[in-house]
């Protein structure tokens, strides 16, 4: 997969994106076939148990974006740039999205409308293929006010056609849609010639995206409407824990087969 595939699929095959935060995980998301892995900045929430993405660090997304390379190297692997890596400075976003590219995204996604274009420009410029994100930005939470359903009214309609445009216009190869209306999202989509990837916009985006957690039902607490569960993982690893710990307390594990004697023939493995 690349950039110019990618665009290539507007209208012709719908793109599939998940999260995926390490190796395992991005070695299983390389082998369902999945189109993009993105490296969200939700690894604050998911993974590190912050409260939500404001916390997370450039020190802590490389970490993790080199692991998930590790586990798919053949994958097309998207780095979230996190909060303050590219709003204070052009110089600022364009040195860290390079260190992304140094240990193996190939592209960023950034946060942002309008106000973005001139920094999506001048990392397209530098070699660094940018996606964008509108709608709900996480990382804006607190100018927002809280996590609302975006296009709602005329203003933030026009808001977001004007910011989807622009990002087009400035070089952006495809664009993040987060909590949109889907009325407004399929007017987007429309009315763009780079592909959309939605995430609780609606049926008409050229793509969409699921958060690792919530397509896999690891969070019980966290179930929103937009989202769907294709597994019920905490159930599973819940009753696996609870199954080692009964047989390793009535003393059924380990089991003649699972140990080493002077007599063991091989290695390791079974
Ligand atoms: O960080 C993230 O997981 C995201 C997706 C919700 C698109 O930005």
């Amino acid at each position: 997969m690349n950039v110019e595939k990618l665009k290539k699929m507007k209208g012709k095959e719908k793109i599939v994106m998940v999260t995926a935060y390490d190796a395992p995980s991005a070695r299983i998301a390389q082998d369902a076939g999945i189109d993009i892995i993105l490296v969200g900045d939700s690894l604050g929430n998911n993974v590190l148990g912050y409260e939500n993405t404001i916390p997370v660090t450039m020190e802590e997304m490389l970490i993790h974006v080199a692991a998930v390379r590790r586990g798919a190297p053949k994958a097309f692997v998207v780095a979230d740039m996190p909060f303050l890596s590219y709003q204070p400075s052009l110089e600022k976003a364009i040195e860290n999205a390079g260190r992304f590219l140094k240990v193996g995204a190939n592209a960023v996604k950034i946060e942002g409308g309008e106000e973005f274009g001139d920094v999506v420009q001048r990392l397209v410029e530098s070699g660094i293929p940018v996606m964008g994100h509108i709608g709900l930005t996480p990382q804006f939470v607190n100018r927002f006010g809280g996590y609302r359903v975006q296009g709602k009214t005329e203003k933030s309609r026009e808001y977001l056609l004007r910011s989807a445009r622009e990002l087009e216009k400035r070089g952006a190869f495809a664009i993040v849609l987060e909590m949109v209306v889907e009325e407004v999202a399929k007017e987007i989509t429309e009315g763009i010639s780079i592909p959309t990837i939605g995430i609780g916009s609606g049926r008409f985006c050229d793509g969409q995206v699921l958060v690792w957690h919530d397509l896999l039902g690891l969070n019980p607490d966290f179930a929103p409407r937009f989202s769907k569960r294709y597994a019920n993982l905490y159930e599973t690893i819940l009753k696996a824990l609870q199954e080692f710990k009964k047989e390793v307390k009535e003393g059924i594990f380990p089991s003649e087969e699972h140990v080493f004697t002077d007599k063991s023939q091989g290695g390791v493995s079974s």
